[in-house]
């Protein structure tokens, strides 16, 4: 099977866990591409979808999708997104698209999160995907020098801006065996506004394409 089968085939197995009058929580990237094919197929079926990223939102709409702010709809019972790594306790790595932190911010209201890969996102120790970090502008480098103590060799994503008006370090030679102690530590850095590790907040169910 291909990657990108394997994330079509992800993708629509997301639809189990779609219910009739859902207000659905959706992810960005190309795995949830397939989730928002899907999903349109059915758009008589849900409510409406708060999206993660302009990028979605374009494809939600395009698709016939409403979209509600966040704000408005309280607990969601449904997130569905995809992952750059993901290890045995469903403890991701993501932000590889930008979205890092509107992704965690559905994530974390969110009663479930399926989180829908390829199998070749699959790792035992988090860490040869760089960690993605969004951070306030004027505190690159001082993040980065921070991110450089903790083990890790900070790239900085040059000429992406994203959705929030910040920056991204990707952090490269990091062996995470312990993604939540890690998380805990890198968000105590001053100017980081999230870090791409979901560890914490993780999936509740992991779908790879083997799964039909
Ligand atoms: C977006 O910021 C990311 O978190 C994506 O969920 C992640 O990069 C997976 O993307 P693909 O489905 O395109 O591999």
């Amino acid at each position: 099977m291909s990657q990108e089968e394997g994330k079509r085939r992800a993708g629509r197995a997301a639809m189990r866990f779609v219910e009739p009058g859902m207000i659905v929580g959706v992810g960005t990237g190309s795995t949830v591409a397939h989730f928002i094919d899907a999903l349109g197929e059915r758009r008589g079926d849900i409510e409406a979808a708060v999206s993660s990223s302009e990028q979605s939102s374009r494809l939600l709409r395009e698709r016939g999708i409403p979209l509600v702010d966040l704000n408005s709809v309280g607990e969601l019972a449904l997130y569905v997104d995809g992952a750059d790594e993901c290890d045995p306790n469903r403890c991701l790595i993501k932000g590889g698209g930008a979205a890092l932190t509107r992704e965690k911010i559905i994530a974390a209201v969110s009663r479930q999160f399926v989180c829908i890969i390829d199998p070749s996102k699959r790792v035992e120790v988090l860490g040869r995907f760089p960690l993605p970090v969004e951070v306030i502008p004027m505190a690159r480098s001082h993040v980065a020098r921070q991110l450089v103590l903790l083990g890790g060799q900070p790239v900085w994503r040059d000429g992406v801006v994203t959705d929030n008006g910040n920056w991204i370090l990707d952090v490269h030679n990091l062996r995470i065996t312990d993604p939540v102690a890690l998380e805990r530590e890198i968000n105590q850095i001053v100017g980081v506004v999230t870090v791409g590790l979901f560890a914490q907040r993780r999936a509740d169910v992991v779908l790879t394409g083997e799964d039909g």
